[in-house]
């Protein structure tokens, strides 16, 4: 079965609390509830890792090489500052979808750099939780590819 991680950055576990008018009201745990259901529909395993600390999501994704085929990951703010991160995926080389709950686009300038972006062979945004979901969709097809 197909092993994804599925990393959520700084303030993601505030979900519900934070501006339920950008990310709704639904809590970190009610996420979590949503991706395992759609990952045990679309038969691959999933684990689940959240942390308000660059550096710990640089360990996470270390940690992942070797055990899992893909990495669903939503770096929050570091999206738009982390070169760390970047380069941690581009160390590991597991195929990754870079997700985003709001629709990055539309808001403001600083959120329009994503230094992830190119270590990703996807990226989904403005669809909710269901981006989750639909990132695992796009990681399984391209392990079917290969
Ligand atoms: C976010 C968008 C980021 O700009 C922001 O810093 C977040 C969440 C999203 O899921 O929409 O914390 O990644």
């Amino acid at each position: 079965m197909m092993k994804i991680l599925v990393i959520n950055g700084p303030n993601i576990n505030m979900l519900g609390i934070r501006e339920p008018e950008i990310y709704g009201k639904a809590t970190y745990s009610n996420l979590v509830e949503y991706v395992e259901k759609a990952a045990s529909r679309l038969n691959v395993e999933v684990a689940f890792f959240q942390s308000n600390h660059e550096g710990s999501m640089v360990d996470a994704i270390q940690e992942a090489y070797g055990k899992f085929d893909g990495i669903v990951i939503n770096p929050a703010a570091y999206t738009h500052t982390s070169v760390a991160l970047l380069d941690a995926l581009k160390s590991v080389g597991i195929p990754s979808v870079e997700v985003h709950i709001s629709d990055v686009r539309q808001r403001e300038d600083f959120r329009q750099v994503s230094f992830v972006r190119d270590a990703c062979v996807a990226t989904i945004m403005g669809k909710g939780f269901d981006g989750y979901v639909e990132a695992m969709e796009v990681l399984r097809g391209k392990q079917k590819e290969s």
